[in-house]
């Protein structure tokens, strides 16, 4: 777990924090996107919202979605190698969850590789569930992808769960939780 005293911010990813971001995915995707990507989707994809997670001064993990009408698409998230399995990728997920309320969405969703069980214990744990499958999804081994669902976000089970989870997180500039209240203030 995180150790006390460590110093964790929220950032909007900036173009020049795509090197560390790139470094990092390049270590532990096996298929990075495309050098040009992250500069494409933050100069000229105005859906997508993009975080950085900062780890006393160094990138540590980063993460993605796309807001779309009602849904909010995580299109990525990555911890650094050096930092998995010590809370940050619960940190960064639940940082896009409150991204997702932010914008006005009800649901999130995302693909994730069957054999990821890491990733998949990590969005159960917020109540997503499996609804689908797409067949030969990952190009690399013809893997298919889990497509993972929130349930309504503005539910009060979905959101007592987050409120749970991310009202004991302390990160700078995680901003504000959503209220409690259903639907949504
Ligand atoms: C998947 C990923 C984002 C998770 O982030 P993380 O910081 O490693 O995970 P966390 O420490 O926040 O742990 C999340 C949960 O997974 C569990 N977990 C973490 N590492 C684990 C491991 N090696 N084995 C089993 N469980 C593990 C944790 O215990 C925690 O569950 P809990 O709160 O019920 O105990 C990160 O491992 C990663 O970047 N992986 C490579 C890229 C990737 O697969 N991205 C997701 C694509 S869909």
């Amino acid at each position: 777990m995180i150790l006390i005293g460590e110093r964790l911010q929220l950032s909007p990813m900036q173009l020049g924090d795509i090197g560390e971001v790139r470094a990092i995915e390049i270590d532990v995707f096996p298929t990075p996107w495309p050098s040009n990507a992250y500069h494409r989707e933050l100069t000229s994809n105005r859906s997508a919202h993009y975080l950085c997670l900062w780890r006393n001064g160094v990138i540590a993990a980063y993460g993605g979605l796309w807001g779309v009408g009602e849904e909010a698409h995580v299109t990525t998230i990555g911890v650094r190698r050096l930092d998995q399995g010590k809370g940050l990728g619960r940190v960064m997920f639940a940082a896009l969850v409150t991204r997702a309320y932010d914008l006005g969405a009800n649901f999130i969703s995302l693909e994730v590789r069957p054999t990821n069980e890491v990733a998949i214990h990590l969005y159960e744990s917020f109540g997503f569930k499996v609804m689908a499958r797409r067949r030969g999804y990952y190009t690399d081994n013809g893997e298919d992808a889990m497509v993972m669902w929130s349930d309504l976000i503005h539910a009060p089970a979905f959101k007592a769960r987050f409120l749970s989870i991310a009202g004991a997180l302390e990160v700078e500039g995680f901003g504000p939780l959503p209220s409690a209240e259903w639907p949504r203030s």
